[in-house]
């Protein structure tokens, strides 16, 4: 495997980028500042490798940057209500980054550290990462060790395998946050790519993006991807969930039964990704706030709803919400996700 140094960090510290390469010639890229993923290519149907997760060029854009950009966020991906739960009796407030909620693990959440990786082993297209959250980081209890596997299989899947474990009662979610746009150009909008979620459900939120708690069915909505529709078709309709995220920026309540739960395809390139996983929850969101002000890979500048996050992960608030799945990790368990990110071409 090919390594690189990336940049280095305020503290001397170097950041290293790994490349991982299958033997169908696709390539993905990743760093260890955030367990970062700064570039996937994959072939269109002709055959042409295009980069389709957005990025910076250099570390400072990483370390700078508010979108969160193809990392790990963590411990908590997505929104805890106004940072708070209590959890066997005890309360926690968790850093508030996110108008008067938390939001992605905090002010210095997974994405804003230095993991330890680990390249190699058996299967070269394969980097293990990992980082060890203390007890008491951005207010959460327990020291965590989050381990991250990412392997580009031949098959032209990126995989992602993840391995938590605490020393105390604690709530861990983490996801991947990459930003897809498969177009093979970042100055084009996701708006034209045609996306099908496999849930007949959404957690409706409030103005700061929170779950209500209700379940609400997504038939005669904007928020129905039962059939693939185009990001576009209705994203700007009069709709009180699409007016508090400012278009999606909701979680689907997938089937549960590990397997296919979205499909992402852009016609003119032909490519297609195939969305597989394990959790209960996919948050679709939109790209609602890039704006234009994030320069990334080769001087683009990322406008508005220029890329797509698909997270899997449970739902939000989880730890205020009993009526929903829970993430609570407790010492002796091991929290597990596996997500499988396809790509294909038709
Ligand atoms: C959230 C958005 C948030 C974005 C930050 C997404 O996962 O759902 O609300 O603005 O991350 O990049």
């Amino acid at each position: 495997m090919k390594t690189t140094v990336f940049g280095k960090l305020p503290d001397g510290r170097e950041v290293h980028q790994y490349t991982l390469e299958n033997r169908s010639g696709a390539v993905a890229q990743v760093i260890d500042y955030g367990a970062t993923v700064t570039s996937l290519k994959v072939p269109d149907r002709n055959g042409r490798m295009d980069d389709v997760v957005l990025g910076y060029d250099s570390l400072q854009g990483y370390m700078e940057g508010t979108a969160y950009f193809g990392a790990i966020v963590g411990r908590y991906g997505n929104r805890i209500g106004k940072g708070r739960f209590s959890l066997d009796g005890k309360d926690y407030q968790l850093t508030i980054n996110d108008g008067e909620n938390h939001l992605h693990g905090g002010k210095i959440g997974f994405n804003k550290v230095l993991w330890e990786a680990k390249p190699g082993g058996a299967d070269e297209a394969s980097l293990l990462l990992q980082y060890t959250s203390r007890d008491g980081e951005e207010g959460y209890p327990g020291t965590v060790t989050l381990k991250v596997t990412y392997t580009l299989t031949d098959n032209n899947e990126l995989r992602i395998d993840y391995d938590g474990t605490t020393d105390k009662a604690t709530v861990l979610n983490p996801t991947q946050h990459s930003y897809f746009n498969l177009s093979g150009s970042f100055e084009n909008t996701i708006l034209d790519h045609l996306l099908m979620i496999d849930a007949d459900g959404i957690t409706p939120v409030d103005k700061g993006l929170i779950p209500t708690g209700q379940i609400a069915d997504v038939a005669d909505s904007p928020m129905d991807f039962r059939r693939p529709m185009a990001i576009g078709a209705h994203i700007d309709d009069r709709n009180e969930q699409l007016a508090f995220g400012k278009g999606y920026d909701h979680n689907w309540v997938l089937k549960g039964s590990a397997g296919k739960v979205a499909e992402l395809y852009e016609a003119d390139s032909g490519r297609m990704m195939t969305v597989f996983t394990d959790q209960p929850g996919l948050q679709f969101y939109s790209g609602n706030f890039l704006d234009g002000s994030a320069i990334g890979k080769n001087g683009v500048s990322y406008k508005h709803r220029s890329g797509l996050c698909l997270e899997t992960q449970a739902f939000p608030d989880t730890p205020n919400k009993p009526q929903f799945p829970q993430v609570t990790l407790r010492p002796g368990q091991t929290y597990r996700q596996t997500t499988i990110y396809q790509f294909s071409t038709k």
